[in-house]
């Protein structure tokens, strides 16, 4: 369905963002016909250069874009035709002028602001948006993250963004929460009678939530070495997917209804402090190994330097404290440079009471949901079945295997796709209310506390592996494994 008339204004039109995500995405509904005729783009960053590079920029950037090698060169030329490029100082005045002019020449229609820029630019071009009279009634800001790198620098990107926009203009990025899988864990939990019922601390022992990479900084370490594994990805895509496994059946899926139960989550997750962090936190950092087949240096080496104490790896034990998940811990791990890409949500359920097969030698093996996000994005619950065949009971761990590629073939769209298109609707149940954003560095400002005063280094582990062995014992001490379900 085609949306309405918009402007999409990108802030670091030229950047890496804008080339990887921003652009391709843009390009996919456009050929998907989701794009109306008079859609237009503008890129705005602050080195001058003409419209045609711009665009051949772009020609570029959805050269990479998944199934497009065929690329129909007419739809290609239409795509071109909606770019405009301006320059625009975001730290001066200069150049707001200009777009503020071509702005006013689209019209009264859906703006929106995408600011694909460092979190330090965010007010300076928020409060010159408001200052050159940009914001209309249907203008909106897309904000990506980092927003902020803790509690005190998030409130004052909120605070900046706030003098200007209000929060239903808002829209902050976790482009986790536009996989299909993950709006899949909505579909799965609140369409299916099967799994509420059984959904808490009476039924599931445990949770894993496993963000893999095999990727090193990927030339970002500049970035990376000021961040780290848990405001990189715990802070926002983990603690995302923590809060869709765990928040209470939302009235609806309107915005406020489901942020509003995401925020009661990470309001209950207990504190990891200097009391805990030892026992529940593990920090690695990545040395040199092999990956994909290669040999790979080591992030020390990659930064440059040779002394970091920055985490590529970290697990966590987490707990929330209310009626439903208390006593059921959430162990997240999350890293670069580990044995392979995968993601997935384990959930273990309890193992049966009282076991009634004598004659089977082996274990019972709890069933377990297991929710992949990438790759081969699909559902799998494992269930003991019989082995088939005279033989006696023998029983088997076996999955109930939905892969989506199989099931629906089609192309899986990316996640930008989705969330750009949900900005000019205006539909914010994907993106992050201001409190959220707040409530998940409240929690995590304490680990990053309790990791500076003990001064222990991050465990080296070798590139290629699953991170140090101490995040093995994390779980294990629980008489738990890592569930690895390839
Ligand atoms: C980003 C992180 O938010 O997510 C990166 O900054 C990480 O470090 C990326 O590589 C992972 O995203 P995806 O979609 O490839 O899993």
């Amino acid at each position: 369905v085609t949306v309405e008339p918009f402007d999409i204004v990108v802030f670091g039109a030229t950047g890496d963002l804008a080339h990887r995500k921003l652009l391709p995405a843009l390009f996919e509904r456009d050929v998907a016909g989701q794009v109306p005729d008079d859609a237009r783009i503008i890129g705005v960053s602050r080195r001058p250069m003409p419209r045609e590079a711009f665009q051949s920029f772009a020609r570029e950037a959805v050269g990479l874009s998944d199934g497009v090698e065929d690329v129909d060169q007419s739809r290609l030329a239409a795509f071109l035709n909606r770019l405009d490029y301006v320059a625009v100082d975001a730290l001066s005045d200069e150049g707001w002028a200009n777009l503020a002019r071509l702005l006013g020449a689209g019209g009264d229609r859906v703006r929106v602001f995408y600011l694909a820029v460092g979190p330090d630019l965010f007010d300076p071009i928020c409060s010159r948006i408001g200052a050159f009279g940009l914001v209309t009634e249907r203008t909106r800001v897309v904000v990506e993250k980092p927003v902020g790198k803790d509690l005190a620098s998030a409130l004052e990107v909120n605070a900046a963004v706030g003098k200007v926009f209000r929060e239903e203009a808002v829209f902050r990025i976790d482009h986790y929460l536009g996989k299909e899988t993950v709006q899949n864990l909505m579909a799965l939990r609140f369409a299916n009678a099967l799994f509420e019922p059984v959904w808490n601390n009476a039924h599931i022992d445990h949770v894993q939530i496993t963000v893999a990479e095999s990727i090193g900084t990927a030339g970002r370490a500049g970035y990376y070495d000021t961040a780290g594994a848990l405001r990189d990805m715990v802070q926002n895509h983990i603690l995302q997917l923590l809060c869709l496994v765990a928040m209470e059946p939302p009235v609806s899926l309107e915005a406020d209804a489901v942020r509003d139960e995401k925020l009661k989550v990470l309001k209950a997750l207990e504190p990891i402090n200097e009391a805990n962090a030892a026992q529940v936190t593990v920090r690695g950092q990545y040395r040199a190994g092999a990956s994909a087949g290669g040999a790979v240096p080591g992030y020390l080496e990659e930064l440059g330097s040779g002394e970091s104490s920055t985490e590529t790896f970290v697990a966590l034990k987490a707990e929330i404290g209310n009626w439903r998940w208390s006593g059921v811990p959430f162990y997240l791990r999350t890293g670069k440079r580990l044995a392979s890409r995968v993601s997935e949500i384990v959930v273990a359920f309890r193992p049966i009471p009282h076991s009634v097969f004598d004659g089977h030698a082996g274990p019972i093996a709890p069933n377990r949901l297991v929710i992949r996000l990438q790759p081969d994005e699909g559902v799998k619950l494992w269930l003991m079945i019989k082995d088939p065949g005279p033989g006696g009971m023998r029983l088997q761990h076996v999955p109930l295997d939905m892969s989506f590629a199989s099931v629906f073939g089609a192309r899986n769209p990316d996640a930008y796709e989705r969330l750009i298109m949900d900005v000019v609707r205006g539909n914010q149940t994907l993106f992050m209310r201001r409190d959220e954003v707040e409530a998940a560095w409240r929690w995590i400002d304490p680990i990053l506390e309790a990791w500076r005063a003990s001064r222990e280094p991050p465990k080296p582990y070798t590139s290629g592996t699953w991170g140090p062995s101490a995040a093995i014992a994390l779980i294990e001490r629980d008489g738990r494994t890592w569930t690895d379900d390839t």
